[in-house]
């Protein structure tokens, strides 16, 4: 907590802290007239009485902030929410406009620390390099189960193709694979790098596809029992975007009948019941959850995409920003 004396101080509560957060936060907050309370539950329904007497909340991806807390908010005086993530699917914004709370989030930290995370998970389930190192462990040479497929030459579709999705192609180009794009608003900069095609020709020809858009109300379920049908036998499944795309229960179906070869997520549809805690003296009651942690051919990591030393740092620093901008009365780019 720091504040420049001469100008009176922002008050902000500050939900879902972590000690990296705090870490890189607090390295940074010293020139500004801000004073974080650190609060380590996620703002919903239940903790949102915590937020009376702050000027903004400062929020992340499982935070939730459906119409009946942001009306608690606007009643309790809060008048900004700053997002400390690009994504903004859980905030009912509408209400915010109505009620006259500005939001703010960061649209661009490191695109290139979630584009890399996904090709980890393609790498690892490809390679299985995570048995591969349990193995070796423990004196275990053999390769049976361990074999892989070249990368390159082999097809990827990419759904989304802003920030992140652009940075994913550059880097599956250089493996040599052929690029297939689906986006409503193709990125003129990606024409020369992938074949922009519909969303059922990319199905069909992708080896691997890749989720990189936003989760919206018209694309939820994208990936459901239908579309798993459109995609190749043995397909791999990427998702580092956002978990509702994927429908969870025709993901199982799609793993039973081996119509889907591989899924790597860095999301779910459920998470903030479960991720960003420590739960292993728990029993998860998620069966769809648990279902899906079973497959050998299903990698799972806990929302960890942006999890950088460098898009924490930019994290930290756009959302002071915002947070100063608001206080100045100065609404720049990233008000929503
Ligand atoms: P962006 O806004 O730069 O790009 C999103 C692209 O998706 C745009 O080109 C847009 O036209 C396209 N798009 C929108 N609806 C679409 C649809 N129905 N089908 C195909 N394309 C569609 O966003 P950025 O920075 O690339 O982030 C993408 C998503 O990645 C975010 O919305 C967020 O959900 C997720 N994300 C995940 C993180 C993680 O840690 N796993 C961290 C940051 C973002």
């Amino acid at each position: 907590m720091s504040m420049d004396n001469s100008m009176p101080s922002t008050k902000v509560a500050f939900f879902s802290s972590k000690v990296y957060d705090q870490k890189v936060f607090n390295s940074l907050v010293q020139k500004h007239a801000i004073s974080f309370t650190h609060i380590e539950s996620k703002l919903d329904e239940k903790t949102v009485p915590l937020a009376k007497g702050f000027d903004t909340v400062c929020v992340f991806v499982n935070d939730q902030l459906n119409t009946q807390v942001v009306e608690q908010l606007a009643s309790s005086g809060v008048k900004h929410i700053a997002l400390r993530c690009a994504g903004y699917n859980n905030v009912d914004i509408a209400t915010c406009h109505t009620l006259g709370i500005r939001v703010s989030h960061v649209p661009v930290y490191s695109p290139h620390a979630i584009a890399e995370h996904a090709l980890a998970l393609i790498m690892t389930l490809n390679r299985r390099t995570h048995k591969a190192y349990n193995r070796v462990k423990e004196g275990n040479f053999d390769l049976q189960g361990l074999l892989g497929f070249t990368l390159h030459n082999k097809t990827v579709g990419v759904i989304g193709t802003g920030h992140i999705g652009s940075a994913f192609v550059d880097i599956v180009k250089g493996f040599g694979c052929k690029v297939l794009a689906h986006d409503p608003i193709p990125n003129p900069k990606m024409q020369s790098q992938a074949e922009y095609i519909s969303l059922q020709d990319l199905f069909a020809r992708s080896d691997i596809i890749s989720l990189h858009c936003p989760l919206t109300s018209d694309n939820t379920h994208m990936i459901n029992s239908n579309t798993i049908k459109q995609m190749k036998k043995g397909v791999m499944l990427i998702n580092t975007s956002r978990g509702g795309l994927i429908d969870t229960s025709a993901l199982i179906k799609g793993l039973k009948t081996q119509q889907i070869g591989y899924v790597g997520l860095d999301v779910y549809e459920m998470e903030s019941e479960i991720f960003f805690r420590d739960r292993s003296c728990e029993v998860i009651q998620d069966d769809l959850f648990q279902r899906l942690s079973t497959f050998h051919n299903v990698l799972i990591t806990g929302h960890q995409g942006f999890f950088t030393q460098e898009a924490l740092n930019e994290i930290a620093h756009t959302t002071l920003n915002n947070i100063v901008s608001f206080a100045n009365q100065k609404h720049a780019n990233n008000f929503l």
